[in-house]
């Protein structure tokens, strides 16, 4: 069986992002059992609903490398205890129009990571909603609050020994959850 293609979203345009730094060393990990892609979002323009009439290119393109994927792992940060405005757009922008949604039946799994305690659980719940709604199965466990920590990837991209073990599980379950519900 060939590998599973999984895009990963990472909901921040900074150029230090520790989201992102995270998930480039969980692709790190899994790297034998999965293909990654990381998809952009940083360069998409806000969504106008005045863009349904004749959709714009920039995300008609986004939304063909959406449909690609057997599955999609969101990693991202939590801004005012909800989910990144640059996030949402793109969300929002591969929902339209009505008839072409991409986002539909693709298999999904957030994770994040802040220096704070609560580790972006607040922004993950507003996600989830956002998700039911585009009709994303979405997996449930084990959950990815992680707090971001000195080690927490090493200096060489890898995940640090001390969450090595979590990680590895985590995305064990990512690629099962996406094995079992993607699409025929
Ligand atoms: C934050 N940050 C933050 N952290 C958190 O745990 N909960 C929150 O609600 C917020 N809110 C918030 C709002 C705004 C506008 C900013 C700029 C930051 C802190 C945030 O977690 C921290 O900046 C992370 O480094 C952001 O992740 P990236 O962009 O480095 O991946």
């Amino acid at each position: 069986m060939s590998k599973l293609k999984i895009g990963i979203i990472v909901g921040s345009n900074s150029k230090d992002s520790i989201n992102r730094k995270l998930a480039q060393a969980l692709a790190r990990l899994a790297r034998d059992e999965a293909d990654f892609e990381f998809i952009d979002i940083g360069h998409l323009p806000f969504y106008s609903r005045d863009d349904d009439a004749d959709y714009p290119a920039v995300f008609t393109e986004f939304k063909q490398r959406v449909r690609a994927q057997d599955g999609i792992l969101f990693v991202t940060p939590e801004q005012n205890r909800s989910v990144p405005a640059l996030l949402k757009n793109a969300l929002d922008a591969g929902s339209r129009p009505p008839s072409d949604r991409a986002w539909g039946g693709i298999p999904a799994a957030m994770i994040g990571t802040s220096p704070g305690g609560p580790g972006t659980s607040m922004a993950q719940q507003h996600l989830r909603n956002i998700l039911a709604f585009l009709g994303m199965p979405t997996m449930t466990q084990p959950e990815g609050y992680i707090q971001w920590k000195e080690g927490l990837v090493e200096p060489n991209g890898e995940i640090g020994a001390a969450s090595r073990e979590f990680l590895t599980k985590y995305m064990q379950s990512l690629l099962a959850w996406v094995a079992l519900t993607r699409k025929a």
